[in-house]
């Protein structure tokens, strides 16, 4: 035991992102194309049990003291309490949180609250049902609202909305979606869009940068900096009408917070990636099957980490997208 998960550039990794499915019941336009995308096989996948097995490792050597669930859409895999019940099990208890886009939440929110998640994240781009049936090519607004409604009332806490803004789509909404999350004690960000949709239509001059969305929030409510410390959170928040409410914004490509980045990641096909715009990964699976001890593994994923690089470099002439897309690695 001991260790941790450092790099070159003196950052640690705390926080462990495992996705555990690439598929997903939603179509998100600025994620994947209609048809979906073609997936993982049932083989390539981890085990239930290989999964619970990784994170102990990350948990007992590593350092590793935050744990997230991702996808796809993890509400999919039916393993999902279980595999909550195990993390929650380990020593120091870490953690544990959920992003979702909410769907099947309202009736599984209990039973995952009961298994030991402590708090969920979830999609929610627009608030009108025809936009969202655009947007995410499936009619299931209502049931994103009453899964956010189901986790709150399970307990979880705090429940945060991820909103991503698109021109032309739902540019318009910050303030809505903003006057939804106070009334009922949700906490809203919204999200640069980044260059990791399957289909590389990712273009910087459409996307809503959060200059724009600090303005048009600005405009109808009174924003204030938030004294809490940041960390190496993603967003940056404000208090609205001068607290305790808040609103943050995820400025991933204008306003890069990669210096303070304490994220490591694993593929639910068992790689570990050091970031989201890493173009190698470490093939934790294969070591795992053929046999490697814990001690093994471990080694393995700091010198994943180690190789980590300083920035996403979305602004170097010579970026190239990931070979996979946001869905299959996880937010
Ligand atoms: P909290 O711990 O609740 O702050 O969660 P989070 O914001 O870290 O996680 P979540 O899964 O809700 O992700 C929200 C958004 O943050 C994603 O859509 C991404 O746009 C962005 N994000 C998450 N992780 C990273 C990362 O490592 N790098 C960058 N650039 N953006 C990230
Ligand atoms: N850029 C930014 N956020 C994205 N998400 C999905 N694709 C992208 C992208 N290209 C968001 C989802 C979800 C979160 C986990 O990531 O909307 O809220
Ligand atoms: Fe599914 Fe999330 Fe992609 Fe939407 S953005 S299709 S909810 S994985």
């Amino acid at each position: 035991t001991g260790g941790v998960l450092a790099d070159r550039y003196g950052r640690v990794a705390k926080d462990l992102r495992v996705s555990l499915t690439d598929k997903c019941n939603l179509r998100c336009t600025y994620c994947m194309p209609a048809e979906g995308l073609p997936w993982l096989a049932g083989p390539q996948l981890l085990s239930d049990d290989e999964i619970v097995r990784l994170v102990r490792v990350a948990v007992e050597r590593l350092g590793v003291t935050e744990v997230r669930f991702t996808g796809g859409e993890p509400l999919i895999r039916p393993g999902l309490p279980g595999i909550v019940a195990a993390v929650a099990a380990l020593r120091p208890r870490p953690r544990i949180s959920l992003t979702t886009n909410g769907i099947g939440l309202e009736r599984l929110a209990p039973t995952l609250r009961a298994a030991g998640l402590d708090r969920v994240n979830v999609s929610l781009d627009t608030l009108d049902p025809a936009r969202f049936a655009a947007l995410t090519r499936r009619d299931r607004l209502a049931d994103v609202l009453a899964g956010l409604a189901g986790a709150a009332a399970a307990g979880l806490s705090p429940v945060k909305l991820n909103s991503v803004l698109m021109r032309g789509v739902n540019e318009d909404e910050a303030p809505a979606l903003l006057r939804f999350a106070l009334e009922h004690g949700y906490e809203l960000r919204i999200i640069e869009q980044m260059p990791l949709d399957a289909q590389h239509g990712w273009d910087r001059a459409t996307m809503v940068t959060a200059d724009e969305i600090l303005a048009a929030l600005g405009r109808e409510f009174d924003l204030s900096p938030d004294p809490a410390e940041r960390g190496a959170a993603p967003a940056e928040t404000w208090l609205v009408d001068g607290g305790p409410a808040r609103v943050g914004v995820i400025g991933s490509v204008t306003r890069p917070f990669c210096g303070d980045c304490d994220r490591t990641r694993l593929t639910a096909d068992g790689q570990v990636r050091a970031c989201l715009f890493a173009t190698e990964e470490s093939d934790l699976r294969g070591a795992l099957r053929a046999g490697a001890d814990d001690e093994e593994l471990a080694r393995r994923w700091r010198t994943a980490m180690w190789g980590k690089r300083a920035g996403h470099g979305i602004d170097d002439p010579t970026f190239l997208q990931p070979a996979r897309p946001m869905s299959a690695i996880g937010g």
